[in-house]
């Protein structure tokens, strides 16, 4: 399963990557220089496993609104999971679609991926080793053989340019130190046509999410202010995204975008 596993991801890989690419346990793969050398922060201690318990929890993800007002397409997350499901496909032929769901965290979306009809390649990627074993738990229990688990910082993808048909990310915007620098690297590994969505909170979208904002500033959860709703499109745009549509939600948004040629 190892080797399968590395033979998917290899080709999908920056050449200079390919040689340092290595197994961390439990078959999540990383070309990074050890384990630890980055970190992702608060999510490798108790807060990660407490944000998995509240975000897998259909009941609890439903209170979402209360924290952040309207809250876009994460109360119905099968919903979200469906439309990416549905728009993922192959730039080449018969070959499988693959999509990127970074940062992955637990794997909350592998599940409803796969429960949507999503059949083609996943990479599952995060910065967080104990996140990304909880993503691999959730992998084995689904038996899932087209399922790759890559360490990696978001905001410098080891992947080769346009290799992936989609993107999906939720929450993982307001989690990075240069969230522009996510889009930019995001906009780089999607082949033109390819799909982005995203979920993410925003400053100045309502007061509740702001307060959200602060307090996970407060607490390292967040490290750096996320960009008010204009200034997401517009680096969106810049990056190379177009057909940017608005998935709802104020203090909470999703996008859909396509990568431009
Ligand atoms: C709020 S969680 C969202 C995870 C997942 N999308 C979900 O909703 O279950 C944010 C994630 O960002 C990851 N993260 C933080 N900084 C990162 C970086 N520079 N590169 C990749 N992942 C990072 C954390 O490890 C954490 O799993």
């Amino acid at each position: 399963m190892d080797g399968e596993d590395q033979d998917l991801l290899k080709p999908l890989l920056r050449r200079g990557a390919r040689r340092a690419l290595r197994d961390e346990g439990d078959g999540v793969l990383s070309v990074l220089p050890e384990e630890g050398a980055a970190s992702a922060g608060r999510f490798e201690g108790l807060y990660g496993p407490l944000y998995d318990r509240v975000i897998q929890s259909d009941r609890l993800r439903r209170l979402a609104p209360l924290a952040y007002g309207p809250a876009g397409p994460l109360p119905d997350l099968d919903g979200f999971a469906r439309q990416v499901a549905e728009a993922t496909e192959s730039g080449v032929g018969d070959a499988p679609p693959i999509l990127l769901d970074v940062p992955c965290g637990g794997g909350t979306l592998l599940p409803r991926l796969r429960a949507e009809g999503y059949a083609g390649v996943v990479v599952e990627s995060d910065l967080g080793v104990a996140m990304l074993r909880r993503a691999a738990r959730v992998r084995d229990e689904l038996a899932d053989g087209a399922t790759v688990l890559l360490r990696a910082d978001a905001q410098d993808l080891p992947l080769a340019d346009f290799t992936v048909d989609a993107a999906v990310s939720l929450n993982g915007l307001h989690c990075m130190p240069d969230p522009r620098a996510f889009v930019e690297s995001l906009a780089r590994v999607v082949r033109p046509g390819g799909r982005l969505f995203l979920i993410t909170l925003v400053s100045g979208g309502t007061r509740r999410a702001d307060l959200s904002i602060l307090g996970g500033r407060v607490t390292g959860i967040i490290p750096t202010a996320p960009p008010d709703r204009p200034t997401l499109v517009r680096w969106l745009r810049d990056a190379g995204w177009q057909d940017i549509e608005p998935l709802g939600g104020e203090g909470l948004v999703g996008y859909a975008a396509a990568r431009g040629a």
